[in-house]
């Protein structure tokens, strides 16, 4: 932890500037809109909320295309067909299976009345295989487009990295890489 904290110190102090989000962020410190305690909180989130998500979409990534080698090939090709892909791994693989809330009211689910004030778990992998709201959801299909998953979220804690997919033309090239 040590050592993390001195790379996000020298990150927040200038060493070095490692993408536009965390300078941002910097630059936000230096106009005195955050403090230096607040900064390094921040960019702790972002390490912590990006890394090991977008760990496990990679090797859910290279898990599915074992058994589907040819994908990678139209993938290569298909700037569409990646992002479909992705969205795909990621409905039927999210990285978290569920996130956590706490009512601040009573809430009603069918025949349930939720009171106010209870923890509630959330299970975002279930919901990506309703059948209610898709057809066929067991089978791993990218053809089928499906847009619709929680994989990020939902809400105004919608996930900050779930432009990700969207930016099709470097996941490819960094597929490409990893295999
Ligand atoms: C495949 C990659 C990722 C997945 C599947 C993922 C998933 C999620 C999910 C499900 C949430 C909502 C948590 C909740 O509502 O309790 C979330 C929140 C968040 N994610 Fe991600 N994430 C990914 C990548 C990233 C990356 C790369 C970043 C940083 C740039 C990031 C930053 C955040 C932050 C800051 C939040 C909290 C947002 C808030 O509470 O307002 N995530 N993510």
């Amino acid at each position: 932890m040590e050592t993390v904290n001195s790379t996000l110190g020298d990150i927040i102090d200038g060493s070095y500037l490692d993408g536009r989000l965390i300078a941002d962020l910097i630059g936000h410190m230096n106009q005195g809109d955050l403090t230096r305690a607040q900064c390094m909180s921040y960019v702790q989130i972002l390490f912590g909320a990006g890394h090991s998500t977008t760990t496990d979409l990679i090797a859910n990534v290279v898990y599915v295309l074992t058994g589907r080698a040819g994908d990678l090939d139209r993938m290569m090709d298909d700037e569409t067909f990646a992002g479909q892909f992705l969205e795909e791994v990621l409905r039927t693989r999210p990285s978290f299976h569920r996130i956590r809330r706490v009512t601040t009211r009573d809430v009603s689910i069918g025949d349930v009345v939720i009171p106010a004030g209870s923890m509630v778990r959330l299970l975002l992998a279930a919901a990506n295989r309703d059948p209610a709201s898709l057809e066929d959801p067991e089978t791993f299909d990218p053809d089928k487009k499906r847009r619709q998953h929680m994989a990020f979220g939902r809400g105004i804690h919608t996930c900050l990295g779930s432009t990700l997919p969207a930016s099709r033309r470097r996941s490819r090239f960094r597929c490409a890489r990893v295999m």
